[in-house]
């Protein structure tokens, strides 16, 4: 049996004078004395002073960079400065030395490329352990907030024959032979004979299945892995990603935007609670990147200050119309600094969003009532018959973090929507019956569960808050 403290609890309230035993990895090893170790439990080390002479020679070569060890010995407090309390060494376990001539990482900081490429150690940098206990944070955290409000989770198929969303973004799941698959009469790919008796993909989103779940349960969510083959090269795309999806009943757009608002806030203030130390580290390796640059690319707030305002501040809330005179009334429009065109009835791009949040509102906003044109055939026809209840939630550094809507739940008006959208009516039927027999009006949000990492953690590329990112071209561990 082994026996070990954990860093994070042992600080809480350093037992002076006792005898301790950790086990961790090795975060710095300076002059063949002063051993800092980690062990993941949170943000904090704890400093290991290390009297050669105490030990064989081969244990201190064994110390090093990332090395796995075990250190008895009593905790005191420090002479030094820089740390409160340190261990003074009577026994070391080398669990797992590192070769440094061999070992892909070095103690200098490294690019995010090169720890992408080696996420198998990743981990055990300060930045990326942060990363990732504020990420079970934010996880965590959602599944408070709904059980606590009465929500219920709903574990929704990965493999569907449905495309939620309506853009033909799917990644197929298939066992049929690929080279030689079976045919039909029109020399179409027969998928009656595949392994589900019918063509079916990964899921885009879990929002059809959960409005079964809101329509008997009353509110529900999701929170699952969604897939998108979309060839999307930027810094807030994945083509595997997490979504957390609420579904209420007898709930309109109103409603539907104060509990976005509200679940957001709360995950933020879990986080500033909670997770402070953790929270401090990285507003201070922000400011350490952002000393050289100039003052017009930094933040105009730190990570910290930043998120305190987020939850302070209501949120500013614009219909689309609004949006598209906002823009074009703004300098970049009127100088064509702009790269996509703004009128009414096409699209907001990310650079007309990060407008509106970080020039404009300087806040989060939620845009509402977009054109029905360019949304999802499920989403509720406005009296206007032009617009739909949709949302979408846009954050500074992020842009869209929330799309959500209150569902048409009219079946006449449904049935129009997907005729005019060439969404097929029988791969539906569920869904149309959801509404002829006991449907009610009904709404519902997905969060992309990383674009908030990104937002908690300030983290500029959403590859770099997913453990193991998968990507166009990019599958690996
Ligand atoms: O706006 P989206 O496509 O909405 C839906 O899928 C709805 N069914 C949600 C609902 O109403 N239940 O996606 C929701 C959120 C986006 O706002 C964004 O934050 C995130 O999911 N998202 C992505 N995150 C990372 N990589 C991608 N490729 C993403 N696509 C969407
Ligand atoms: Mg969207």
């Amino acid at each position: 049996m082994i026996h070990r403290q954990e860093i994070s609890t042992l600080l809480q309230a350093p037992p002076i004078g006792t005898s301790v035993t950790v086990m961790g990895w090795v975060r710095a090893w300076r002059g063949n004395r002063f051993m800092v170790l980690n062990d993941g439990s949170g943000v904090e080390t704890l400093q290991v002073v290390v009297n050669g002479e105490d030990f064989s020679e081969e244990t201190i070569r064994a110390i090093g960079f990332h090395a796995c060890v075990g250190v008895t010995g009593e905790l005191i407090e420090s002479q030094g400065s820089g740390q409160s309390v340190e261990v003074i060494a009577k026994e070391i376990t080398i669990y797992g030395p590192t070769d440094l001539s061999e070992y892909p990482l070095q103690a200098k900081s490294q690019s995010m490329e090169f720890l992408r490429e080696n996420a198998q150690f990743r981990m055990r940098t300060n930045t990326f352990s942060t990363v990732f206990r504020l990420s079970h944070a934010l996880s965590f955290a959602t599944n408070k907030y709904f059980n606590d409000r009465n929500f219920y989770n709903l574990h929704t198929p990965i493999i569907t024959g449905n495309d939620a969303e309506g853009a033909g973004e799917m990644f197929r799941v298939t066992t049929l032979d690929p080279a030689a698959p079976p045919r039909d009469e029109d020399g179409n790919v027969d998928y009656s004979k595949d392994f589900f008796g019918k063509s079916t993909h990964l899921t885009v989103s879990g929002q059809l299945q959960a409005e079964i779940g809101a329509m008997a349960m009353g509110k529900v969510y999701t929170f699952g892995p969604t897939f998108r083959a979309e060839n999307s090269h930027t810094s807030r795309h994945l083509s595997e990603f997490w979504m957390i999806e609420p579904e209420i009943a007898f709930a309109d757009i109103d409603n539907n935007q104060d509990l976005a608002e509200d679940y957001l806030k709360y995950l933020i203030n879990h986080c500033l609670d909670n997770y402070r130390a953790d929270l401090e580290f990285l507003d201070d390796r922000i400011k350490q990147s952002e000393k050289n640059m100039k003052a017009e690319l930094r933040r105009p707030m730190g990570l910290i200050e930043m998120l305190e305002f987020t939850v302070r501040d209501d949120f500013a809330r614009i219909t689309y119309t609004e949006a598209i005179r906002l823009i074009q009334g703004s300098k970049p429009y009127k100088k064509k600094k702009f790269e996509f065109p703004v009128e009414w009835g096409t699209d907001l791009q990310a650079e007309h969003e990060r407008w509106l949040v970080e020039k404009h509102f300087k806040k989060p906003v939620i845009v509402r009532d977009y054109p029905k044109g360019f949304k999802a055939f499920y989403m509720r026809l406005n009296d206007d018959n032009e617009t739909v209840a949709a949302m979408d939630i846009l954050f500074p550094y992020i842009g869209e973090m929330v799309g959500g809507s209150q569902r048409e739940e009219r079946e006449d008006v449904l049935r129009a929507r997907m005729k005019e959208m060439d969404v097929h009516e029988d791969e539906l039927a569920w869904y149309l019956q959801l509404r002829t027999f006991g449907g009610c009006p009904h709404a519902g949000f997905g969060l992309g569960f990383e674009r908030m990492v990104m937002f908690v953690t300030g983290m500029t590329n959403i590859r770099d808050v997913i453990p193991f990112p998968r990507a166009p071209k990019t599958a690996d561990f």
